[in-house]
């Protein structure tokens, strides 16, 4: 069963006006806040807040290009494991909240491409959430991933935002929220994450030793790069990975990123040598 947009529509109460910060109310095919300024839903079903002239409405994110090559990479099942893994944990966050306010899950993934994840979410939760679901969140500041994401996952609602401006959603609203290979903006996310919440953020990681960031280079110049493109049918899609190498943090500055912006006892995975690390970062209650 797939939860139509009427029921996601029923979630869009949670969004913010991009201009005035102002709670935003459906109307039909229109997002409204109280001052009147109005956001249209689009044909697939996602809707545009990052108005031209704020935040920096001009960046255009993922080509579809980019996209299709990752849809095809992560069709083949290689991020799989993952997507059961934030399943398990919705489950368990589920556990925790559900006894207190009978309610669905409120889950949020910045970044979000194509839909692989919050969508993988979004159909789990309709198989175990109750009557009233999760309310589920992707966003992104690619045109192109949120028309392919919207075609693809009727139960997520999809919005434009810039991350490094403003997550158009209420304060404390959030349960999960998911960052995967994606910009961060760890005040933001706090900002929207409710007490009792989590971050997931899945990023690569540049390892500190003088030799294993040698080896890692050409693991990441030579392989990786190249594998990806292979796996993904796009020898060009990839390329981009190598160039951004150097823009990866350490394993420690991305934690003390994550704690700074108020995050407690911050949770470190590193996976394959730590050539990329699962961080999970918690609100305390
Ligand atoms: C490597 S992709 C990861 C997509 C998805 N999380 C996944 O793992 O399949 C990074 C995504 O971040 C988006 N992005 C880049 N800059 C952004 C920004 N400032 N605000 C929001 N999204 C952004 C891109 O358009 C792209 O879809």
């Amino acid at each position: 069963m797939t939860r139509d947009r009427g029921a996601v529509s029923g979630c869009a109460g949670l969004l913010i006006c991009p201009v005035c910060t102002e709670p935003l109310t459906a109307e039909g095919r229109t997002l409204r806040c109280p001052r009147g300024h109005a956001f249209d839903f689009a044909r697939e079903g996602h809707v545009d807040l990052l108005p031209a002239g704020h935040g920096r409405s001009t960046l255009t994110g993922d080509t579809a290009e980019m996209l299709r090559a990752r849809r095809r990479f992560l069709e083949r099942g290689w991020f799989a494991p993952l997507a059961r893994a934030l399943e398990d944990c919705r489950a368990a966050l589920a556990d925790d909240v559900a006894p207190d306010h009978g309610r669905g899950l409120v889950l949020l993934e910045v970044g979000c491409g194509e839909g692989y994840f919050i969508g993988g979410l979004a159909a789990s939760s309709n198989r175990t959430a109750g009557p009233d679901g999760d309310c589920c969140f992707g966003l992104d500041i690619s045109r192109d991933a949120l028309r392919m994401a919207a075609r693809r996952h009727p139960g997520v609602l999809f919005f434009r935002n810039d991350v490094h401006y403003r997550i158009c959603l209420r304060d404390g609203c959030v349960d999960l929220l998911l960052d995967i290979f994606a910009p961060r903006n760890p005040r933001e996310f706090r900002r929207v994450l409710r007490p009792g919440g989590r971050v997931v953020v899945l990023e690569f990681s540049k390892p500190t030793n003088a030799l294993i960031r040698g080896l890692y280079n050409f693991y990441f110049n030579q392989v990786m790069t190249r594998t990806a493109g292979w796996i993904s049918g796009d020898a060009t899609a990839y390329r981009y990975l190598s160039a951004s190498v150097e823009t990866f943090k350490t394993l420690e500055q991305m934690k003390a990123d994550i704690e700074s912006a108020g995050f407690s006892d911050v949770e470190v995975h590193p996976l394959t040598f730590g050539v990329a690390v699962i961080y999970v970062g918690f609100v305390n209650p």
